[in-house]
């Protein structure tokens, strides 16, 4: 995952490239670097760890030049060190590449029994490598580029300068996103919309298996024979969006208190708030018709996914078959192609997540994408896009974007009960009223909560292990609890479902592990309340996240309880998030972690 940059301008390109870099150092920031060609030669800048160390770095040796490619690394094939940080540089050939080449290793032994001596550990370097070993045979640039794709495999977005066309960028696109920007008298390459919105909102993507030839006053595209192909030229919205933090000291921060106004957005567009009813969703997918729903997703995304699993079982009586989108592809579900298939992502890149969608198109189902980004790889792939408006979402671990998958997914399991003769108008209409208070009663759990979650937050930064309970759909909740806080917390967490905690876990409860039960006042709570009882019966020390109705029916002493308003079930998940999503920030923020940008992860995971 890695984010690509370049410009073949006619201003000097290397602050530009940094720039462009900073809306990309989401995707992975484990090391950075750019290269320009100046007097008729490649020079690079690299520097281990975030984009300001190489910014420093520029600061004590700038680097000028009009053309450029620059890199921000997520590390898969080799140490996070300098030396391994891209632009990889050999023989007059400079390369930055997003994705793994698969065939890297056979390729690598190939080129050194023919001499090259390799300076890196990177899968990428090959690429470089092997370009320059077909210059060395005498080919022109554009063939030794068309040669050297036919030789990789796997997944890339790539961008090439060579240093005798001091006016060409190349580009090739295989899996990962590549966006080319069209400006004036100038041309930009960028692995989304996003990094290249300061400098223009005209875009083409390149499809898997192009490659491009991109000069400062327009690019020649072609496909994997080498015959020039046309790419439509867009307009993107990406340009609209203001990437800052406001008043708040982190972007976790800032899109937790966001979520009022974006969910309240996300939602205007699947419902009608006028009657109370869900708008029509979908002239591709006819959720009436269909036997069956796979769901698959990665990560957070996977978890909103889950709990469409309750709400479409429940609610539209639609049998759901979900995994993890990594092992759903190669468990060979039996697939019928009546039937339907959700993914959801919030970058709509996720590799693992966009080869189950082609796993399941191949075996001819209907495609909906539930997506942040309409112009992602899994939305335009999809046959029917679900937006969950929710904005860039800039830090790292995920949190309006989850609230928004929820409230899409609600609306489309409303939907789909609606066709499904399975919900009446008035539970239609009753539904559609929970979801327009949503919005406020969000805005006032976030102004109620803050000293609460505070002090608990301190305790909790304390803790070596945190255990996360809930049955229903706070089953799933109490899941992306504990995720949210391992991943910005770095503190052990699991989330479990409350009545699988005598089938093993208990064995762990102690006093020192806090045992945080989300319970609103539902179906289950009763039962919840009987495990709680088993935590407390060995001592362990509850954190109890309920309702009003829910404090006033427990009895048990915990050791702290958060109450919320109490309100209805299909609303709960996204209400009870936010003190799910707070207590990791704050946490996280007590124990001096770097919150928007925690270790060894990235926002968008283009490699399986
Ligand atoms: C966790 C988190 C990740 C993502 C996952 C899928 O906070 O953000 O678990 O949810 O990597 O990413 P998308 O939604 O982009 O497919």
């Amino acid at each position: 995952m890695c984010g690509i940059v370049g410009i073949v301008g006619d201003q000097p390109v290397s602050e530009r490239l940094v720039d462009a870099l900073k809306r990309l150092e989401y995707r992975g920031y484990d090391s950075a670097g750019v290269a320009t060609i100046n007097g008729g030669e490649l020079h690079r800048r690299r520097a281990e760890g975030k984009l300001v160390n190489l910014e420093t770095r520029l600061k004590e040796e700038p680097l000028a030049g009009t053309i450029g490619i620059a890199h921000t690394r997520w590390a898969t094939h080799g140490a996070p060190t300098e030396r391994n940080a891209h632009p990889h540089f050999t023989e007059g050939v400079a390369v930055v590449h997003n994705g793994i080449i698969e065939n890297f290793a056979e390729l690598k032994s190939e080129l050194t029994a023919a001499g090259a001596e390799f300076q890196t550990e990177t899968d990428t370097e090959v690429v470089a490598q092997l370009l320059a070993s077909f210059r060395r045979e005498g080919m022109g640039r554009r063939e030794a580029m068309h040669a050297m794709l036919k030789r990789v495999s796997g997944a890339y977005a790539l961008a090439v300068l060579f240093e005798d066309d001091p006016s060409t960028i190349m580009a090739a696109r295989n899996g990962p996103p590549l966006a080319i920007g069209h400006g004036e008298g100038e041309m930009f390459l960028g692995s989304d919309a996003i990094a290249l919105a300061p400098f223009t909102n005209e875009i083409t993507y390149l499809i898997d298996g192009d490659w491009a030839v991109i000069g400062r006053t327009g690019v020649h595209i072609f496909d994997i024979d080498g015959s020039p192909v046309t790419r439509p030229r867009q307009v993107s919205m990406a340009a609209a969006y203001m990437i800052d933090k406001g008043n708040h000291r982190h972007f976790m921060e800032k899109e937790i208190y966001e979520q009022p106004e974006v969910i309240s957005h996300a939602l205007g567009h699947y419902v009608n708030f006028i009657d109370n009813r869900v708008l029509p969703v979908s002239e591709v997918i006819d959720f009436a018709e269909v036997p069956s729903l796979a769901i698959s997703a990665c990560g957070t995304a996977y978890l909103a996914g889950l709990v469409g699993k309750y709400w479409f079982e429940r609610y539209a009586r639609l049998p759901v078959e979900i995994d993890v989108a990594s092992e759903f592809r190669y468990r060979e579900i039996p697939l019928t192609p009546q039937s339907a298939a959700l993914f959801i992502s919030q970058s709509g890149e996720t590799a693992d997540t966009l080869a189950s969608l082609r796993y399941c198109k191949e075996h001819g189902l209907k495609i909906g994408a539930v997506v942040n980004t309409r112009e992602s790889t899994i939305a335009r792939e999809s046959d029917a896009v679900f937006p969950i408006f929710a904005g860039p979402e800039i830090g790292v671990a995920s949190t309006k974007a989850f609230t928004c998958q929820l409230a899409v997914l609600a609306a489309l399991a409303i939907a789909a009960g609606k066709a499904r003769g399975t919900i009446s108008d008035a539970e239609e209409q009753a539904m559609v009223r929970s979801l327009a208070e949503m919005p406020r009663l969000m805005g006032q759990v976030l102004n109620s909560i803050q000293p609460k979650i505070e002090f608990l937050s301190r305790e909790l930064s304390k803790c070596r292990d945190v255990l996360y309970l809930g049955r229903g759909t706070s089953f799933p909740l109490a899941m992306e609890g504990a995720l949210k806080l391992k991943e910005i917390s770095y503190i052990h967490a699991e989330g479990y479902a409350a009545g699988e905690l005598k089938h093993g876990p208990i064995a762990l409860i102690d006093e020192n592990m806090p045992v945080i039960v989300i319970a609103p006042h539902d179906r289950f709570f009763d039962k919840t309340v009987s495990n709680m009882q088993e935590v407390a019966a060995r001592g362990g020390r509850i954190i109890l996240i309920t309702d009003e109705k829910g404090a006033a029916a427990s009895t048990l002493d915990t050791m702290h309880t958060l109450v919320l308003p109490s309100v209805d079930e299909i609303v709960a998940p996204m209400i009870f998030s936010l003190p799910v999503q707070l207590l990791a920030y704050h946490t996280a923020v007590h124990m001096g972690t770097d919150v928007d940008q925690p270790r060894n992860l990235a926002k968008s995971v283009t490699v399986e």
